[in-house]
């Protein structure tokens, strides 16, 4: 070896080991970083579940709830809402109620204040459900009608009642049906609300119906706007079209209500009378919004007196009644050449998966997606007016999920100060900011 390839391999050998040397380091580099991670991550870890920084009854957020609103790396949210709703099992301290519960008792905007909204909700279970869906929707200018199905159990009617008192704006019914599925008395139950809601002092402007399973997507505020948008200040909402040929049988049979049981088509031979004022029936979905104005033709005119009336031994008339009247011309806010339009609610039907959605992740009753906290994106990405349906008890995560969202819309919407009795969550620190090792 000649002293120039001795220099030539040891600068080689050199380059080498320094190379190797680079290699180790950084090996060591990913070994103690990892180690630190972990170290961070377990100490984090515990930290944020601790028992002694949640009481024990509280349900953590679901981990796949993509939805909620960032934090930073060291803080997570945790839900202050962790309420037993055994609560409403005996009489109520109504300021007390409204604190624990998180109902926001004051008007947030002047926009919303001056377009005062009256809701209709029928429930007959699940009592959890209706409060969140309450204290979700609940503004003190607005004005709630509520109907108990007269079938529900007498504690669950009592605890509604009780509910109801704690707020000036929230009434029952004060006639309540047997609330059969696809019946008359479905109808009904809706039309008792009315009656009492034209005669309440809250001067609203558009009448809006939901059941207990529903949830909103849109605020208060949101929903204020999009009833006087171009489209809809001077309308009522009630997406459908003409009766397809497969949904005749629903008008041109007689049909038998067995009281909250199930309606029956009776033989072929009960064939019924065509539709009164040679109306063309629609079909469409039993939720709308309404203008005052129209809800008063529907409660004085001959015209939807007498197809009230006929439609008493028809297949599901709520799903005909409203858009069939808001075809008719004279009546008030009709939009006659009207269709499917209208972002009323966000619904998986198990027949439009693949188009409408790509699947529920819940399970589907009565081919209706019961949602879980995976369909929770696709719901706040069609920005419905409501979504439907939730449960308390088989998907409770869904819930909470978009619980959470929605109310820190609204309070970031707010132009009032906020109250801290109003948030259903708050920012807690999982791990310390500075790290020293
Ligand atoms: C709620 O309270 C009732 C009685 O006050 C109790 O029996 C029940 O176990 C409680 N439920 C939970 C989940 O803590
Ligand atoms: C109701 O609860 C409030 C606290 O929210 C309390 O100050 C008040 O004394 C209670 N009233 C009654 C009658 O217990
Ligand atoms: C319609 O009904 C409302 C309330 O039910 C009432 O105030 C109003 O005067 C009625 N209008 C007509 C034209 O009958
Ligand atoms: C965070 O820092 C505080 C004070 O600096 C210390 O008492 C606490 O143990 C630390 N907690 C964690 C999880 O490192």
């Amino acid at each position: 070896m000649t002293l120039l390839q001795l220099k030539d391999w040891s600068a080689s050998w050199w380059t080498m080991l320094q190379l190797e040397s680079a290699k180790w380091s950084f090996l060591l580099c990913l070994g103690i970083s990892i180690l630190i991670c972990s170290v961070i991550y377990l100490k984090g870890k515990p930290y944020a579940q601790s028992p002694l920084h949640r009481s024990l009854s509280c349900r953590p957020f679901p981990e796949n709830c993509k939805v909620l609103p960032p934090t930073t790396t060291y803080t997570s949210w945790e839900r202050t809402e962790c309420q037993n709703f055994s609560y409403f099992n005996g009489p109520l301290n109504c300021s007390h109620m409204q604190h624990k519960f998180h109902f926001i008792m004051k008007t947030l905007s002047k926009e919303e204040e001056d377009y005062p909204l009256a809701f209709i909700i029928t429930i007959h279970k699940d009592l959890e459900m209706f409060v969140r869906l309450l204290r979700a929707i609940y503004a003190p200018h607005n004005v709630y009608c509520i109907h108990v199905d007269a079938k529900a159990p007498k504690d669950y009617r009592v605890s509604v009642e009780r509910l109801a008192d704690c707020f000036p704006n929230v009434f029952l019914s004060s006639v309540s049906e047997t609330v059969t599925y696809a019946g008359f008395s479905r109808l009904k139950a809706d039309i008792n609300c009315m009656e009492d809601l034209v005669k309440a002092p809250v001067k609203w402007k558009k009448v809006i119906n939901l059941c207990g399973q529903d949830f909103p997507v849109m605020s208060n505020l949101e929903l204020v706007w999009y009833m006087q948008d171009e489209e809809w200040i001077d309308n009522n909402m009630t997406p459908g079209i003409k009766q397809p040929t497969y949904m005749r049988y629903r008008t041109e049979i007689q049909h038998k209500e067995v009281t909250g049981q199930y309606v029956v088509a009776l033989s072929k031979s009960h064939k019924k009378t065509p539709a009164p004022h040679n109306l063309e029936i629609y079909f469409g979905t039993a939720y709308y919004s309404l203008k005052r104005e129209f809800v008063e033709y529907v409660l004085n005119s001959t015209v939807a007196k007498v197809l009230l009336e006929w439609s008493r031994d028809t297949y599901s008339p709520d799903e005909h009644y409203w858009v069939t009247l808001n075809h008719v011309k004279e009546a008030p806010g009709s939009k006659v050449e009207g269709g499917w339009e209208g972002n009323i609610r966000a619904i998986k039907w198990s027949d439009q998966k693949g188009t409408a959605h790509q699947g529920c992740n819940g399970r589907y009753v009565r081919d209706i997606c019961i949602y879980s906290v995976e369909d929770v994106p696709w719901i706040i990405e069609k920005n419905s007016m409501f979504a439907n349906k939730f449960e308390s008890t088989s998907f409770p995560d869904a819930l909470d999920c978009l619980e959470q969202w929605h109310r820190h819309k609204v309070l970031q919407q707010a132009k009032v100060p906020i109250q801290s009795s109003w948030k259903l969550a708050r920012e807690i620190k999982i791990r310390n900011a500075t790290i020293s090792v």
